[in-house]
């Protein structure tokens, strides 16, 4: 039963139902030329972190963005820790970070899906560098298929796993190296935590998860433990190429990752290239910069997400159009669409299958 209260609450919301969106208007077109100068003058009169032998842990670190960000600090004089699960991989990108002018990397071979392997990552920088200067979460894991194909939740946790459980364990366990450093968390997140993509929904899931979670621990930690939340758009990995969980756990491959990349939204948007993105990530975070969006065009989606939903429905027109769209062959033609899937070095383990 509704009471007196409860009716002037309804309409105590009611009038603000009405007016708010009207103050909120006002508040954004008379404060954003203002927050606009006070960025462009920060960033003027800001100096960017100096790299020199810090000591900065990246999480997935064997290809794409995480290999490319490792590079870029090498770049900078920074002392490396680089994880993931494929041993090799990761002694070929350590190799290249020494090449580079990286002067010590240290790569561990742990699982991030797993409170224990994001706790052997923290423990064993600081046991080899005695401290932790910039932890770079970035190990992740996509999926495509549609939600309706999956008949067994438990299959496919290992994305929440990774891409959520993951960034929070081992935050949890570096954050008092970063505050005795004075260090910065730098956060690897996705456009897909804002904008819905079809045939990702655990994929977008996490990384909304991880959106929420960095920004309210940024409420709780202040100044003392920066983050820095970089979302970027399409851009070309193994995970774009197809590396893809399947239904079943497992990576998709073969003729089932081109397949399935095919089906993904990836096509309709231009790639953007691995190293300009690390870049750029890389110089967010030297100017401790909050969240920035890479390419910085999908931050307008954002708008029409909050104010006009409806239109986001207009990317099923991707899955039949997606093919021929005027961007992607501009794109191809560009050289930067996305190329037949590689061979991603199936190798046993979670995730992992042997090639048939
Ligand atoms: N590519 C894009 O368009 C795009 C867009 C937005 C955000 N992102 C995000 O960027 C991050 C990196 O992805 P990417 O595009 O560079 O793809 P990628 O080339 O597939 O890189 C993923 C990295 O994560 C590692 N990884 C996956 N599962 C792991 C686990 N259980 N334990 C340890 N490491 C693990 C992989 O190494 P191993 O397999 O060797 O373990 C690999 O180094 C992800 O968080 C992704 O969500 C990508």
């Amino acid at each position: 039963m509704e009471t007196l209260k409860d009716t002037m609450l309804v309409g105590l919301n009611g009038v603000l139902e009405l007016i708010w969106p009207l103050i909120m208007l006002v508040t954004l077109v008379t404060t954003y030329p203002v927050l606009a100068l006070w960025r462009v003058l920060r960033r003027l009169f800001t100096f960017p972190l100096s790299m020199q032998d810090k000591v900065v842990l990246i999480t997935g670190a064997s290809s794409g963005i995480g290999e490319h960000i490792a590079y870029e600090y090498s770049r900078l004089g920074a002392l490396l820790a680089l994880v993931a699960r494929r041993g090799e991989q990761l002694e070929a990108v350590a190799q290249k970070c020494r090449g580079f002018g990286c002067k010590d990397v240290l790569t561990i071979q742990s699982d991030m899906g797993d409170e224990e392997g994001c706790k052997k990552a923290v423990d064993e920088t600081v046991q080899h560098f005695q401290r932790l200067d910039t932890l770079v979460l970035n190990a992740g894991l996509i999926q495509i298929f549609p939600f309706e194909e999956l008949e067994d939740t438990q299959k496919v946790r290992s994305i929440m796993d990774v891409n959520f459980w993951g960034y929070v364990n081992t935050t949890k366990f570096a954050l008092p190296h970063l505050r005795r450093s004075g260090g910065q968390l730098v956060v690897n997140d996705s456009v897909a935590s804002y904008l819905p993509q079809l045939k990702n929904t655990i994929y977008n899931a996490s990384k909304a998860a991880v959106s929420a979670f960095f920004e309210t621990l940024r409420l709780e930690l202040g100044s003392d433990v920066p983050i820095t939340l970089f979302l970027p758009g399409v851009v070309k990995s193994d995970m774009t190429d197809g590396k893809a969980v399947q239904p079943s756990g497992e990576f998709a491959t073969g003729d089932t990752a081109v397949r399935r990349r095919g089906e993904a939204g990836f096509g309709l948007f231009p790639v953007f290239p691995t190293p300009a993105l690390a870049r750029r990530a890389v110089a967010a975070a030297r100017y401790r910069l909050q969240r920035v969006v890479i390419p910085s065009w999908y931050s307008l989606m954002f708008y029409i997400q909050a104010f006009e939903p409806e239109l986001l429905q207009l990317q099923l027109w991707s899955q039949f159009s997606g093919k021929n769209s005027p961007v992607k062959k501009t794109t191809e033609m560009l050289g930067g669409g996305l190329k037949a899937p590689k061979d991603f070095n199936f190798k046993e383990g979670r995730g992992y299958k042997k090639e048939e």
